[in-house]
C-alpha cells in the first residue's frame, strides 16, 4: 500500500478495545459467530441462508432461487454475472436495503431483517454505488460526514478528514460534490462508506463508470481499505482485474451463487 493509505488509515486500525480485534480474547457469544483460521480466530460478519427474491410486477420472476452466504472479517468477496441476472437485487438485500422474499440473514450476529434495520444498517454496512450517490449540492466533507452525523458519533470531523486524506482529496474537502470528476466522487464515497468504520462495505460495480486509470485506483484503495482495517467486502464487478484481488469470486446465475475461485 502506498504512504498516505497505510498512514492515514492507521487510526482506524483495530485497537484496543475494537470491535474488530479485541486485544484480549472476547468469549463468542454463540460459537457460530466465530472461526478458527491459522492466523486467528475471525468474526463472523454476514451470514445469509436460503435468501430468495420475487418480483410480482410486471410479470412474476424469481431472481434470487436459493441464495447461502458466510462473511468473516477481513474477507474480500467479487460477484460477477450477466446484467440484469439479480446482482444489484442481491447486494440491496445483503444490505437490508429491500427485503428477500424468504430466507434468513444475520449482520454481526444480528437479526437483519427485523424492524430496527435502519440502526444496524448504518452502523454496520457502509455502500458504495456505480453512481456514486453524493449529495451534488453539499461539500466534500459533509458528504463524507453524513453517515457518522446520523449516527451522532463524535469526532466524525477529524475522522473525515483523515479519510479524505487517505483518498487523496483532503484539499478538495470544502468543494461542492457535484464539481468533482467521476474517479474523485467515487474515492469520496469510498470515504464516506468508510467513516462511520463499518464491519461490511458493499459496493456495487465501483468503476463501472470510470475509465481503466481511475478504475485502477478505485480496486487498490477498496482492497487496501478491507484488508488494511478488517472489514468483510462485497463488491459486484464486471471487472476480472477487481475480481482477482479478492479472496473468493462468485458468479450469480439462474438465482444461484456458484463459488469460482477461493483462495
Ligand atoms: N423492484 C423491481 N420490480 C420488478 N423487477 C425488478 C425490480 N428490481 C429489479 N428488477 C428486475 O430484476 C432483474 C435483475 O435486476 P438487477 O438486480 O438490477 O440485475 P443486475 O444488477 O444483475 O444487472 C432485472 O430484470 C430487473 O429489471
Ligand atoms: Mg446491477
Amino acid at each position: 500500500m502506498k504512504r498516505p493509505l497505510r498512514k492515514i488509515l492507521s487510526y482506524l486500525l483495530p485497537r484496543k478495545g475494537s470491535k474488530t480485534m479485541p486485544s484480549t480474547p472476547i468469549l463468542p457469544t454463540r460459537k457460530t459467530d466465530y472461526v478458527a483460521s491459522p492466523r486467528s480466530i475471525k468474526r463472523c460478519i454476514l451470514r445469509a441462508n436460503a435468501l430468495t427474491k420475487t418480483f410480482l410486477e410486471p410479470l412474476r420472476c424469481d431472481i434470487l432461487k436459493d441464495i447461502s452466504l458466510t462473511v468473516y472479517e477481513g474477507e474480500t468477496i467479487a460477484i460477477m454475472g450477466p446484467s440484469g441476472v439479480g446482482k444489484s437485487t442481491l447486494l440491496h438485500i445483503l444490505g437490508t436495503l429491500d427485503a428477500p422474499s424468504s430466507g434468513s440473514l444475520e449482520i454481526a450476529g444480528r437479526d437483519a431483517l427485523g424492524v430496527a434495520n435502519t440502526l444496524l444498517r448504518n452502523q454496520h454496512i457502509g455502500f458504495i454505488f456505480q453512481s456514486y450517490n453524493l449529495l451534488d449540492e453539499y461539500s466534500v466533507l459533509d458528504n463524507v460526514m453524513m453517515p457518522a452525523k446520523i449516527a451522532r458519533n463524535k469526532n466524525h470531523e477529524a475522522q473525515a478528514v483523515k479519510l479524505l486524506e487517505s483518498v487523496g482529496l483532503a484539499s478538495h474537502k470544502n468543494h461542492l460534490a457535484k464539481l468533482l470528476s467521476g474517479g474523485e466522487k467515487q474515492r469520496v464515497a469510498i470515504a464516506r462508506a468508510l467513516c462511520n468504520d463499518p464491519d461490511l462495505i458493499l459496493a456495487d460495480e465501483p468503476s463501472g463508470n470510470l475509465d481503466d486509470t481511475n478504475s485502477a485506483r478505485i480496486h487498490e484503495l477498496l482492497i487496501s481499505s478491507a484488508k488494511e482495517l478488517n472489514k468483510a467486502l462485497i463488491v459486484v464487478t464486471h471487472n476480472f482485474e477487481l475480481a482477482k484481488q479478492c479472496d473468493q469470486v462468485y458468479t450469480l446465475y439462474d438465482g444461484k451463487l456458484t463459488l469460482d475461485k477461493s483462495v
